[in-house]
């Protein structure tokens, strides 16, 4: 949702910014732009609608010198993607130039003001009024860069991370943030700032994360400072990044994605790693541990989440519900925020988010915190905003997902729900030894298990091959994995844009099963367990309908698979582990087809991987 990014120091800045903007670009990639200062003193702005490799071949054979300068890679919210709503915006008298990632709520009301004043706008963004904002009050109050950003933001409404530059001070870059995640990497005489820590993570180990309503002042030749927007001097908290930067490549796969796919044996054992012990009979997450009491005496659990991660928190309610004995609610993030939701002070709100930076999912944690709830969080990325928040949590540790269609993270999700279940069941005394080793035994062999499917990719692809000309898919499940098939149908419809729709099987009695024809294919997850006969039936009725079915079945599967049109084999586990197992395929046949479909698989049209706006 818009990647920001900035660099002053000895460098060139351009190399280092476009770098940047690459790693970023899966926040959003409508159009992208600089602003560089050159040695000069000139305030060189190129930008220009489409992804990052337009902006470069646009800048190609222009003065893209200067050792401070900023970017942007955006994510349409206010004007159509074009070349003038690009970023940077810069002030009429192209003084100062600004990069935001976020939405000013009131740029209307400020902007009426502006033009009362004399000032014109070139284009639709409620950014550009933040530019202007801040230059007319820099004009006005006659003071410096930060004195007159720190005052327009105290009169912005909304969301923002920012990265501001004037003309006449090539040694200093202001940037602050509200609500949209902002991090500095502190260099030897240098400072590199982005949205996140991939494009910074392999010039500098220490990082400072900002907080809400902090403005940090970069200046190269003064000791680097963060001040509120009250003026009170924040402490400076360096943190050490641990990210591998061979994560950030493609690592010779065609896609981010399949990547992702095939990465995920590793990022399961990376979840466990610490965990569960090896000989699988006890696991300890010490989020749990610390809050023993809370997780023992809770009235209910609240999952919190959007997309892939709410499909995760669904898989969590069989769990919590069977194992635990506690009640389970799942809620859409954004609906939960603006209703009245009924929160005890002995409620669990459980906060899923890979990115750790949904605005909605954020804004659920922070109206659960106001009305007493303990807040346990489940995200990837470490230092984020929702992890912050959260009274304690557990990271799942797949590493960075950069391809804009989540996989490894909904797995990674997935386990620590149920490492979370198996612990409270069994403090709670609810399940015996042999089930509670045999699950956990379950999850240690998940990643060879994973790796078994993963080795009939090619089979799949040919299955994707035969039905890559379906404009409808319905996909069926029971159980945990009907949580499951509507994250089947959430991969399909993002990355091939093709229509999926995801349906618990004996529902579709009630109404979907008048879609069914020869033409509409249902892929049905029908793997071993306890309504594995009742799934056969859905079966049936689809068959009798003259629909096709592909059906997820567990290996040795004898009775499926002379029904269904193709089989996807998976290893036999427990129920509630086949979630882990049956997402793989689904995640494989979305990504096939959409390749065969010629789609743009790592960032599909409309979409942008951190959601940092409503
Ligand atoms: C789908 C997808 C989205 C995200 C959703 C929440 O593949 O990636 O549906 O799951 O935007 O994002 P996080 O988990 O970062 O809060």
């Amino acid at each position: 949702m818009c990647g920001i990014v900035g660099y002053i120091g000895k460098q060139d800045a351009y190399p280092i910014l476009i770098k940047g903007l690459h790693r970023l670009e899966y926040r959003g990639y409508d159009s992208a732009g600089v602003a560089l200062i050159s040695a000069d003193g000139k305030l060189n702005v190129y930008k220009t609608k489409g992804k990052v490799a337009e902006l470069e071949r646009f800048a190609a054979d222009k003065d893209t010198s200067g050792t401070i300068g900023i970017a942007h890679t955006r994510w349409a919210t206010h004007g159509e993607p074009n070349d003038v709503n690009a970023h940077p915006h810069y002030s009429q008298n192209g003084r100062i130039a600004l990069i935001h990632n976020g939405i000013i709520e009131n740029y209307g009301v400020l902007k009426q003001m502006l033009i009362g004043k004399g000032y014109t706008f070139r284009s639709e963004t409620d950014t550009e009024v933040l530019v202007q904002f801040i230059d007319y009050l820099r004009t006005t109050n006659n003071c410096s860069l930060f004195e007159a950003v720190q005052a327009a933001l105290n009169q912005v409404i909304g969301a923002y991370a920012i990265a501001v530059l004037d003309r006449d001070n090539k040694d200093e870059i202001i940037a602050a943030r509200k609500s949209s995640p902002l991090v500095i990497g502190i260099g030897d005489g240098e400072y590199f700032l982005a949205s996140d820590a991939t494009p910074i993570a392999e010039y500098v180990k220490d990082v400072v994360y900002l907080n809400d309503g902090e403005i940090a002042i970069i200046n190269r030749n003064k000791p680097f400072r963060i001040v509120n927007l009250n003026n009170i001097e924040s402490k400076i908290d360096i943190c050490k990044l641990e990210m591998n930067i061979s994560e950030l490549e493609k690592g010779g796969y065609p896609h981010f994605m399949l990547k992702e796919i095939f990465e995920q044996p590793r990022t399961i054992t990376d979840c466990i790693r610490g965990r569960i012990n090896v000989e699988g009979t006890d696991v300890i997450l010490s989020g749990i541990l610390d809050h023993k009491e809370r997780f023992l005496n809770a009235r209910r659990i609240i999952c919190v989440a959007c997309g892939t991660s709410w499909h995760a928190g669904m898989i969590g309610e069989y769990l919590f519900e069977d194992l635990c004995g506690i009640e389970v609610k799942v809620e859409y993030a954004s609906e939960f925020r603006y209703r009245n939701p009924v929160v005890h002070p002995d409620d669990i709100v459980l906060a899923i988010s890979q990115s750790g930076e949904t605005a909605d999912t954020l804004a659920a944690v922070e109206l659960a915190k106001s009305r007493g709830a303990f807040i346990y969080g489940i995200c990837n990325v470490v230092g984020s905003s929702i992890a912050r928040a959260t009274d304690s949590g557990t990271y799942i540790h797949v590493g960075p997902e950069i391809g804009v269609a989540s996989t490894k993270a909904f797995t990674g999700q997935v386990t620590v729900l149920v490492m979370m279940a198996m612990m409270i069941a069994r403090l709670k005394g609810r399940i015996d030894t042999e089930r509670y080793e045999s699950v956990l035994r379950g999850l240690l062999a998940m990643p060879e298990k994973i790796k078994e499917i993963l080795s009939q990719a090619d089979r799949i692809k040919e299955v994707a091959a035969i039905y890559t000309y379906a404009r409808n898919f319905l996909y069926l499940g029971r159980g945990c994995n009907y949580p499951t098939a509507m994250e089947g149908a959430l991969k399909l419809k993002e990355i091939s844009y093709i229509h999926a729709e995801g349906c618990p099987a004996a529902e579709m009695k009630h109404g979907t099963i008048a879609l069914i024809d020869h033409e509409m294919p249902t892929v049905v997850i029908a793997t071993n367990g306890s309504i594995y006969e009742k799934t056969i039936s859905n079966i049936q009725e689809i068959k009798a309908r003259g629909g096709k079915v592909i059906a997820v079945v567990t290996e040795g599967d004898t009775i499926v698979s002379h029904m269904a049109d193709h089989c996807i084999w998976v290893p036999e586990t427990d129920e509630y582990l086949t979630p882990l197992l049956s997402s793989i395929p689904l995640q494989l046949f979305a990504y096939y087809i959409a390749v065969n479909k010629g789609r743009d698989v790592d960032q599909p049209r409309n979409l942008a991987k951190s959601v940092t706006v409503e």
